[in-house]
């Protein structure tokens, strides 16, 4: 299977109008994000893409790393949305992931708030959004999408027990390229959608395996036992304590507790 990238490759019969029209690719990087983030700052295209096949300092959530080994997906999507759109691009791209998960390998996935997109319990991808937001102004939000694709686990064992891969769920080695092509599509279609007025809030939340289990959630220094009672438009969680008093969780890490 070729694991290796083109600009060429991915925009080629791209059916979008301007998520991917414009592809930067690094054989190797330390992260697609601090590119992306140079890039938005010198004012690239809106649906510029940069994509690496491997990076050697990946950036997870909370400071943590994120293994991108090659034939995987690391990339990151710069965009200017109003502030209004910026709480569902989270939404929007967890969607996005899900949807072309499916429509390339039949995988069923779903997913953990806030961004972890899991297949059968275990985590195949992760989102992240960095932005720089002056007053009610956008300056640029960067989605960083990252899919265990062909993720050998047996490699890393310090995440197999909480990580898979499309590889590893369908025992086989599985394209990159269509994996991103359908993704670009994905991305645009669900932005699009925003800007038309319309909602993306109700599928994201029918996504989340997180509601109506007892979890525990970490928030910075916080602490915080209850059961995921729902999300609200703005993607917060709310929790509900025994109680019976409900807190709005902005950001955090989940575990299920059920
Ligand atoms: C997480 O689950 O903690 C988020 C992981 C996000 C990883 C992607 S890979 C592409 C982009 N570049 C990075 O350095 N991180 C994001």
């Amino acid at each position: 299977m070729e694991n290796s990238l083109s600009p060429a490759s991915i925009t080629n019969n791209l059916e979008t109008h301007f998520v991917g029209q414009r592809v930067i690719y690094y054989p190797s990087l330390a992260s697609t994000m601090e590119v992306a983030k140079q890039e938005a700052q010198q004012g690239a295209a809106e649906g510029t893409v940069i994509i690496a096949d491997e990076q050697t300092a990946g950036k997870g959530r909370i400071k943590r790393v994120w293994l991108s080994p090659k034939g995987n997906i690391a990339l990151s999507v710069i965009l200017y949305p109003s502030i209004v759109y910026l709480p569902s691009l989270i939404m929007l791209a967890s969607l996005a992931v899900v949807h072309s998960i499916e429509a390339v390998t039949g995988l069923k996935s779903q997913l953990k708030w806030p961004n972890d997109v899991l297949i059968n319990g275990k985590k195949v991808c992760g989102v992240l959004i960095e932005s720089n937001v002056r007053g009610d102004t956008v300056d640029y939000a960067i989605i960083g999408i990252g899919v265990n694709v062909n993720l050998r686990l047996y490699d890393f064992p310090e995440i197999q027990p909480t990580a898979t891969s499309l590889s590893e769920e369908l025992r086989r080695d599985v394209s990159p390229l269509n994996v991103i092509q359908c993704l670009l599509i994905e991305i645009e279609r669900l932005y699009l959608v925003l800007a038309a007025g319309g909602s993306i809030y109700e599928e994201w939340q029918d996504s989340l395996v997180t509601l109506g289990r007892r979890v525990h959630v970490k928030s910075g220094e916080m602490v915080y036992e209850g059961v995921a009672e729902s999300v609200s438009r703005d993607g917060s969680l709310l929790l509900r304590h025994s109680d019976g008093s409900l807190s709005k969780i902005v950001a955090g890490d989940v575990t299920l507790r059920d």
